[in-house]
């Protein structure tokens, strides 16, 4: 069984990601925003997307896979569209930039396609597409990643999880917010099951490296995972690669390294688009609007087996609630893994009652 996990005040838990970062030499301002994003997917129920990441970028920084010095820089804009060179340096510093030039670039000409190449893991889109839709424009944010999925038929790695995120302002309802993996579920879940000595996965996750489908968490790390509803999710997964990567001149498919790989660069592309609503229709009438149409899914009878149909965003929006409230539970394999780190850089993990990490 595995054992309980370490429950953390969300500010104490961001702190110590901020001091972990800063103990790496990333500064202060930096190291704020990406604790900041992480925790933020810790409270939305993401854990995939939160701290769990954060000894993999420490490594990479201290192997310097990745330079947090670097800021990136533009390489063209011209009208609407702005190509950006975020020179190895931090994801969520460059998709911050990123998502500043596309609030700017959409508030002036309606729209805006910013495309950055030459990242690093952002960690969760969502963050990065309600950045969009809290300047009151619908943000649509993808990235490219390593590659652990093979195109549907096949039995090697080409693609990665490639997500895929759309956010909208919100109006009395909470605001719709999809974001997701194009595969089944994002490998950040299967290694939240290694790390944290889960036996099993569901069905439908991943595969063996024959391509044969499995529930063990360590097979499927050294597998394949499995595309979202088979060559669906496999066309979605392409259309991410053409429109981060291919379009922006950054690295395909094999090209890319990974997060937990080292010795190579991870050399995701992120695309960042943005519209601005009021190009079309007054703001208030589309977030008038949107919650009539959230409000006429929801009134859906519920089909057997379940009592309220929900829309995307809803389970994360619920989660928050709770753990801002209650604090955020990391996994006792990740919370090693993070007092690990503390001790190796000589900075002070926050006091957990009963804990002997
Ligand atoms: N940076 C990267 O390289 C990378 C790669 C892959 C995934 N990710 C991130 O991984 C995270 C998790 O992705 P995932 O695909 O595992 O998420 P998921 O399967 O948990 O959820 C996907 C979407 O489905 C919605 N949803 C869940 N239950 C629902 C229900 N009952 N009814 C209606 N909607 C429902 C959620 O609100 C969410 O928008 C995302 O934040 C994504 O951005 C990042």
């Amino acid at each position: 069984m595995p054992e309980p996990d370490v429950v953390v005040a969300p500010g104490a838990l961001a702190a110590f990601a901020q001091r972990l970062l800063e103990g790496v030499g990333v500064t202060a301002a930096k190291a704020q925003l990406v604790a900041g994003s992480l925790v933020a997917a810790n409270l939305r129920g993401v854990d995939s997307h939160g701290v769990q990441l954060l000894p993999y970028y420490l490594e990479q920084i201290e192997w310097s896979d990745m330079d947090a010095r670097a800021d990136g820089r533009v390489i063209s804009e011209n009208g609407a569209c702005l190509l950006y060179d975020g020179q190895n340096g931090i994801g969520q510093s460059i998709a911050e930039i990123c998502c500043a030039h596309a609030v700017r670039i959409a508030s002036a000409q309606g729209m805006a396609a910013v495309v950055a190449r030459e990242s690093n893991h952002f960690g969760a889109a969502a963050f990065w597409a309600q950045k969009i839709s809290a300047a009151g424009h619908i943000g649509i944010v993808m990235c490219n990643a390593s590659s652990l999925v093979p195109p549907w038929q096949g039995k090697q790695p080409r693609l990665g999880t490639n997500p895929i995120c759309m956010a909208v302002p919100g109006g009395e309802e909470k605001p719709w917010l999809l974001d997701m993996a194009t595969t089944t579920v994002a490998a950040g879940k299967i290694f939240k099951a290694k790390i944290n000595g889960q036996p099993q996965i569901p069905a439908g996750w991943a595969m063996d490296s024959e391509g044969v489908p499995t529930t063990d968490p360590e097979t499927a790390l050294k597998g394949l995972l499995m595309p979202l509803g088979g060559y669906k999710g496999s066309g979605l997964a392409m259309m991410v690669e053409i429109l981060c990567a291919v379009l922006s001149g950054g690295a395909m498919s094999t090209e890319l390294g990974g997060i937990r790989f080292r010795g190579k660069p991870v050399r995701v592309s992120q695309m960042f688009l943005a519209i601005d609503i009021a190009r079309f229709l007054p703001v208030d009438e589309f977030r008038a609007r949107m919650d009539g149409l959230i409000r006429q899914m929801k009134a859906t009878p519920p089909a057997v087996g379940y009592s309220e149909v929900l829309v995307a965003g809803d389970p994360e929006w619920r989660m928050e609630e709770e753990r801002r409230q209650s604090g955020v539970p990391v996994g006792r394999g990740t919370w090693h893994a993070l007092c690990e780190a503390a001790d190796r850089l000589g900075v002070a993990a926050p006091v957990i009652a009963g804990d002997t990490a």
